[in-house]
């Protein structure tokens, strides 16, 4: 049994890893698997909410009782954030999406032989900080996968995207894993949970950011 405690709440998220096009074959990308951002949409689902999972290539089965939209770039996943958003109470962005993409993508296949290719980079939008920015903001929650100083990038994370809040995980540990260890990060300070299956941590988000919605 589990408590219906997102029940009329519509929550939009995102999951799994981005990839920027450099020709038609190639393209850059990270190790991130979906799995905590799909146990999460599944814990929002199972707390009663309707879910949109704006999801990233992954190769999981999409979860069943949500409606999942495919995305590639993290300019589609931008788009397709703004298209939902809109009418979201909560906003979960667990994808980690691709800080930069490829100007100079090639639309063929690059050959081999003439020079080495130079691959330039622009900066993607950053999908979290534009909708937490909304006049009409949803309730945001962030993640953050640091490799070093923890707690305090992640809290300078936290305020400068202005998020209620913020999930903050080593990333060498959390990306790709089955368990994680997280520390939940809110205007009241920090909280560390244990080691986890990431079900397990997603029931743990849900319940601290239900006991956070304004009522
Ligand atoms: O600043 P950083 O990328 O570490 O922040 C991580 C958080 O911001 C995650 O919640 C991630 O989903 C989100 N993000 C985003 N768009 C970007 C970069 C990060 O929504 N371009």
């Amino acid at each position: 049994f589990v408590a219906k405690t997102l029940a009329g709440k519509k929550v939009v998220l995102t999951a799994g890893p981005t990839y920027e096009a450099i020709d038609t074959v190639r393209g850059i990308t990270n190790i991130s698997s979906g799995k905590m951002g799909y146990a999460l949409a599944r814990a929002c689902r199972d707390a009663g909410a309707e879910v949109t999972l704006i999801s990233g290539p992954t190769g999981m089965a999409a979860p069943i009782g949500m409606q999942r939209i495919d995305v590639s770039s993290a300019r589609e996943m931008h788009d397709s954030v703004m298209q939902t958003v809109g009418a979201a109470d909560i906003f979960i962005s667990v994808a980690a999406v691709a800080d930069y993409r490829v100007k100079n993508r090639s639309e063929h296949k690059i050959k081999k032989g003439s020079g080495l290719p130079v691959i330039e980079l622009e900066e993607n939008p950053d999908i979290l900080a534009t909708v937490a920015s909304l006049p009409a903001a949803p309730f945001c929650v962030g993640f953050a996968a640091e490799s070093q100083n923890l707690l305090e990038f992640a809290e300078s994370k936290r305020k400068k995207k202005r998020l209620p809040l913020l999930v903050a995980n080593l990333a060498q540990h959390a990306m790709g894993a089955d368990s994680n260890q997280v520390v939940l990060l809110d205007d009241a300070g920090a909280h560390a949970l244990p080691d986890l299956p990431k079900p397990a941590v997603a029931r743990a988000i849900v319940e601290h950011l239900t006991r956070l919605l304004p009522r």
